[in-house]
């Protein structure tokens, strides 16, 4: 991947933004600097002219500028408090299933789906692009981020902007940066040295930048370093706007906004959610600053300059032409996702694909005759037919637990050939033990909910999930677990099943990928995007925050201090990089997934510098696809942890074998030194890897000094 460089905003287009605003009004300027947030808590109403959603500000008629409809969020247009009753959209897959595709061109087509119906609905700004790295792997809002490493975030966050952002619509990238908990997400500040921060999560963020170029950056709740993301002007002012010549605005979370002045003269463009904080910060008090000099003026016209230029740049101004919005197209397209993100982790003797012999199978557990799990909160698209249970409540608002429509039960009937297909919803394991003994096959759907606003205790399957798989795996040696997770989780009884699949929150079109993957249909290519660990104990942090002594959401009340979080003990090794470094043994690694076929990699060459060729060959009995991935670890004392440096999804017929050349991102080669990336002289060894712990095929290659 070479460093994209950072184009400079088309000239009309800032012309254009530039004249508007010489035009607008003082009242217009401020009216697009700060918000409520357009989903009516308790006894409110949503603003004259909003859908109803995230956030609304008002159009300029005589200007021509529409009104700013701003939804949630990566995964599909939301809903959050079913604000607009009735509404239909497409839900894609988690982000975490996005991650393991290991595809660029598939994220930048689920974005551009996000896109074309965001836009039909009359928004024009899709919340979207969460491009975290999974550093804590028990976060509520994992299954909105993409992976635990910079280059895979970085790339696939990108492409699914750039997808939005091809239908007319502004995406952000968000939460901008090192957001990893949702515990005190309020009250944490993520402490982490320049280099590290440099090295892992901004350098997600930065890729995703340069190859998406979204319209807007959404800054956390959290600090860094000690300072709000929302006023933190070396993030905001210096590395953003200054060094990466960022030409977008930057706008809070909701409730995310701590000052008028400082925030506005360290970077920060909006107030968002502005009814959920302690004061109107960039209302009267922002005036009041601007007439007292404290900011100038011209601080307020960059800020509304920055917003017209994005939504001119993509096109948001121009005239909407009404398309009927393509939901059974949209669901396919969410179906084939699902299908390339569903990784197989085990599967002895070949008991899947399941033989059409399976006369008699048994269904078990998380409402899988009604649909699948998604994860909670802002990010959720429950379409019309959801199941929606109690879940938690955030802000004053209930977030429910959504099964989307897309029924388990229902898919395995139609794609598998049994007589007959029972379901239980698993509470009972005597009666499913029972049923077990008597079924040709077993399916046991395990779920793990989580949430924006609530992190996951601990990394085990709740209730008596475990007990269950382990009791009918006891009765019937054909049994199956599929996990709807939200992140890693830890599979006690891993050993005593005969096959696993992680099919993460799969989405709109997840039952017929589910099916279609445990039938044969579908030969299954996902990469696990996140280490599986075998305990918490292998954690840079292993002990959990109580939620009870801290506040997660904004606009309640705080409890206890500000806590520091000391993400330098992993620094920028995060997951796999961690276990690399720490010589640790997780129950599973970075990058792997079986297949119905097998792969081999041969003849890796190192060509000019930065570029890596090697020959794939499907040497098994089906088409399929494997993930090519080039890790390099720099030896000697100044050395670093494999890192993943490229990689490449490569589809073959049985038989065939491909020379596939994959150009290496150097700031992954680099160490962060003297404001810069350095790719220092020495050893570095570079291998083509099947995941993060295959060594099998790997050269060393020496680079010296300039
Ligand atoms: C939420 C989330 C953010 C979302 C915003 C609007 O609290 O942190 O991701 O886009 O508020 O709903």
């Amino acid at each position: 991947m070479s460093e994209v460089p950072a184009t400079p905003v088309d000239r009309s287009t800032d012309d254009r933004a530039r004249t508007l605003v010489a035009q607008m009004t003082e009242d217009e300027k401020f009216a697009w600097l700060s918000g409520p947030m357009a989903i009516p808590l308790a006894g409110e109403d949503k603003p004259e002219g909003a859908l109803g959603s995230a956030a609304f500000y008002p159009g300029i008629e005589r200007l021509g500028i529409p009104a700013m409809q701003q939804s949630d969020a990566s995964l599909g247009v939301g809903n959050l408090g079913n604000v607009r009753p009735g509404d239909h959209a497409t839900a894609l897959p988690s982000s975490l299933l996005l991650g393991a595709t290991f595809n660029p061109s598939l994220a930048f087509e689920s974005g551009a789906l996000v896109g074309r119906e965001a836009r039909q609905k009359g928004f024009n700004v899709q919340l979207a692009g969460g491009a975290n790295l999974v550093r804590e792997p028990r976060g509520g809002r994992n299954f909105e981020y993409i992976s635990e490493d910079p280059l895979l975030t970085g790339v696939l966050a990108g492409q699914s902007v750039a997808g939005i952002q091809s239908e007319k619509v502004v995406s952000t990238v968000k939460h901008f940066v090192a957001n990893a908990q949702e515990t005190g997400r309020v009250m944490v500040s993520s402490n982490l040295s320049e280099a590290a921060l440099r090295e892992s999560d901004l350098l997600a963020f930065q890729l995703a930048i340069e190859i998406g170029r979204p319209g807007a950056v959404m800054p956390g709740y959290n600090l860094i370093n000690g300072d709000y993301a929302s006023e933190n002007a070396f993030l905001l002012n210096t590395v953003l706007k200054g060094e990466w010549e960022y030409p977008g605005w930057v706008m809070s979370d909701w409730g995310a906004t701590h000052s008028s002045v400082k925030a506005a003269l360290a970077g920060l463009d909006v107030q968002s959610g502005a009814n959920l904080d302690d004061a109107h910060h960039f209302g009267a008090a922002l005036r009041q600053a601007v007439k007292a000099g404290e900011v100038p003026q011209s601080r307020i016209d960059d800020m509304v300059t920055r917003i017209l230029r994005s939504l001119i740049e993509v096109g948001a101004l121009d005239p909407v032409s009404a398309l009927p919005i393509d939901y059974s197209q949209h669901r396919l397209i969410a179906q084939r996702q699902a299908e390339e993100g569903i990784v197989l982790l085990k599967n002895a003797q070949g008991t899947l694909p399941l033989a059409q012999r399976a006369k008699r199978l048994l269904v078990i557990g998380a409402h899988a005759d009604h649909g699948v799990l998604c994860g909670g909160g802002s990010s959720c698209v429950p379409p019309i037919g959801s199941l929606s249970l109690p879940g938690i409540d955030m802000m004053g608002m209930q977030v429910a637990k959504v099964y989307q429509p897309s029924s388990l039960v229902q898919a395995i009937k139609e794609e598998s050939a049994a007589q007959q297909v029972d379901f239980l919803d698993g509470t009972d394991v005597t009666l499913a033990v029972a049923q077990a003994a008597i079924a040709d096959a077993v399916i046991v759907f395990a779920q793990e909910w989580r949430s924006e606003a609530l992190d996951a205790k601990g990394l085990g399957l709740d209730g008596n999930q475990d007990a269950l798989i382990e009791a009918v795996a006891a009765a019937n040696r054909n049994t199956i677990v599929v996990l709807q997770t939200g992140g890693p989780v830890l599979l006690p009884w891993l050993d005593n099943v005969a096959a696993v699949l992680a099919a993460w929150y799969p989405g709109s079109g997840g039952a017929p990928a589910v099916a279609g993957v445990l039938f044969g249909r579908v030969n299954p290519s996902g990469r696990l995007p996140i280490t599986f660990p075998a305990s918490e104990s292998q954690l840079p942090r292993p002990e959990q925050i109580d939620p009870a002594t801290t506040t997660s959401n904004p606009g309640m009340p705080r409890k206890g201090e500000i806590i520091p979080i000391n993400y330098d003990i992993e620094g920028s090794d995060v997951g796999y990089r961690w276990y690399a470094r720490q010589r640790l043994k997780p129950l599973l690694p970075f990058g792997f997934g079986l297949s119905y076929s097998t792969f081999e990699f041969s003849d890796l060459r190192v060509n000019e510098p930065g570029k890596v060729s090697v020959r794939v060959n499907n040497t098994g009995p089906r088409a399929g696809a494997t993930t090519l991935q080039l890790y390099i670890a720099k030896t000697g004392e100044d050395g670093f942890a494999k890192r993943l440096a490229g990689f490449e999804k490569v589809f073959l017929a049985a038989g065939e074998q491909a020379d596939v050349e994959v150009q290496l991102e150097p700031r992954i080669l680099a160490r962060f030194e003297e404001g810069g990336f350095v790719i220092g002289p020495g050893n570095y060894r570079v291998w083509a890897a099947d995941d993060a712990e295959d060594e099998r095929l790997g050269v060393t290659v020496t680079l010296h000094a300039p």
